[in-house]
């Protein structure tokens, strides 16, 4: 009797085993075929200009963890191969204009997860020497990036200068160009408190702004003067139509970045197809310096330098209306082409 119920017992052992056996390698072959189901290579999907680019973002904390150590030389060979990073030529160049607030705009659009920003201005297109070191010493400059990053550099002096729109399109003729604008007349008056500054620094004399902006013996505005000259936007601009198409640029309002920076850096993030991701959190307006700064995260803010935002001299109303007259057929024809108004007198 008992050798008969441990019989029946092992046969019941036996048929529970098997089940859990064939269960199991039915399993192993369900995803072995799920594997082979996989496509080798994940499948690429074109991207509408329309529809943002899904970047995997890093954490800021990261991405400024990893390149600050970058930046100062510490991090190893070992981390840059483990991370993957490189050094990419840019996507998206802001091209000018000086003193249009291009410092402020490239730092504020770093405050992206996925913008790397050149910290310095590389002028590789408008200085021929640099331009005959080849397009590998200008990706040398670039900071180290995650793939998925987009690099981005300033150099105002490529508005103006005559060779860099072929220059560039050489490079990439579909890249994304910024230009930041500002009222011409404070532009121009801007553009001479720099130089202002410099020959003070040097104990150098200089003559006030009226007297090289308006010829005295015409008493018209004088067109030699190069800050008069930067501030025909369109001029420029047209140069640049002759290689890239107008929906190439984005034109960002200068002025506006200096009152209200959020809703400017929300229009370059989706001309460049980024996710938004600049928030109110990272612009704060310092009292004391007058200006946006910047808040990276609990711990780290910054203003721009002092150097940025000078006081400009006092300019004789006369010769600003004069120049505001000579300016205006000229912005007309900018709001034109490019499709952005200003309330420029
Ligand atoms: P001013 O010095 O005339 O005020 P650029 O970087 O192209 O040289 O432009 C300098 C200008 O950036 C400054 O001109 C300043 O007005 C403007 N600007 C815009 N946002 C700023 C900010 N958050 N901090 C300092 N300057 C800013």
């Amino acid at each position: 009797m008992l050798f008969k119920q441990q019989a029946l017992l092992r046969q019941k052992l036996f048929v529970l085993g098997s089940l859990a056996l064939g269960s199991v390698l039915y399993l192993v072959a369900r995803v072995g075929t799920l594997d082979r189901l996989q496509p080798v290579c994940p499948v690429e999907r074109r991207l509408t200009p329309s529809e943002p680019q899904q970047i995997p973002l890093r954490t800021l904390q990261f991405k400024r963890g990893l390149l600050h150590e970058l930046r100062k030389g510490n991090a190893t060979k070992e981390q840059i191969r483990l991370h993957n990073l490189v050094q990419q030529l840019p996507r998206a160049i802001i091209i000018g204009v000086r003193k249009g607030g291009t410092r402020a705009l490239l730092e504020m659009l770093n405050l992206h997860p996925a913008v790397v920003k050149a910290s310095q201005e590389i002028h590789f297109f408008d200085n021929d020497q640099n331009y005959a070191r080849g397009i590998d010493w200008y990706r040398g400059k670039m900071p180290f990036s995650f793939p998925h990053q987009i690099t981005i550099e300033k150099s105002p002096a490529y508005f103006i200068t005559e060779e860099v729109p072929e220059r560039i399109f050489k490079m990439n003729s579909s890249i994304k160009l910024l230009i930041i604008v500002r009222e011409p007349t404070t532009r121009a008056v801007s553009d001479y408190t720099q130089v202002l500054e410099g020959k003070e620094r040097k104990n150098k004399t200089y003559h006030k702004f009226e007297k090289l902006a308006i010829d005295t013996n015409t008493c018209e505005v004088n067109t030699k003067y190069k800050a008069v000259r930067t501030s025909i936007y369109t001029k420029h601009l047209e140069r640049w139509l002759k290689y890239f198409p107008v929906d190439q640029f984005h034109i960002v309002d200068g002025d506006r970045l200096i009152t209200d920076p959020l809703p400017e850096l929300q229009l370059v993030e989706r001309f460049l197809n980024l996710p938004s991701r600049i928030s109110q959190y990272n612009l704060y307006f310092n009292a004391t310096r007058g200006f946006y700064c910047l808040r990276f995260n609990i711990v780290f803010n910054k203003c721009l330098a002092g150097s940025k935002g000078r006081i400009h001299p006092e300019v004789d109303p006369s010769v600003v209306m004069k120049l505001q007259k000579f300016f205006h057929p000229f912005n007309q024809k900018f709001y034109q082409i490019t499709g952005r108004t200003f309330n420029w007198p």
